[in-house]
């Protein structure tokens, strides 16, 4: 497959786990628990797969050091949405972890400093 396919679906579930996690942060009612949990998994797997889809087809599934810190940015950022509900009160927090993680995964991929 194009490696361009992966890039799409990798920004796209990117965009789509950010939108849902920072909603939760904004509201982490109850009731919207469940159906956060489903799409931020779905979401955050398909990033997974796609990023690993690039390793495979553009270095040939050589992991380099920037591509490790991401994975790291990605387990982190991953979890938030759930952590929102269990701890509501810290949620002001997990934003700028967040914020975080996203600013590092971008600086990872855009200028490879490691
Ligand atoms: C929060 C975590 C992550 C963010 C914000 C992120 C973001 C991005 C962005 C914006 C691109 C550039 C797409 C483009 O300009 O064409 C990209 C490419 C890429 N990502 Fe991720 N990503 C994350 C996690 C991951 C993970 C877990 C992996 C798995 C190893 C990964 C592997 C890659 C690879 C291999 C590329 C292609 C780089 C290239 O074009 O040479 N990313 N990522």
């Amino acid at each position: 497959m194009d490696p361009v396919y992966y890039k799409i679906l990798h920004v796209f579930s990117l965009l789509v786990l950010t939108a849902w996690t920072f909603a939760a942060f904004a509201n982490p009612a109850p009731e919207t628990r469940r159906q956060t949990l489903i799409v931020t998994g779905i979401a955050s797997l398909l990033m997974l797969i796609s990023g690993f889809g690039m390793v495979a087809k553009l270095y040939g599934g050589h992991l380099a050091g920037w591509m490790i810190v991401k994975i790291v940015c990605w387990l982190l950022f991953s979890v938030l949405a759930g952590m929102a509900y269990r701890r509501p009160h810290l949620r002001g927090k997990f934003a700028l972890i967040g914020f975080s993680a996203l600013l590092i995964a971008l600086v990872m991929v855009y200028m490879r400093p490691v």
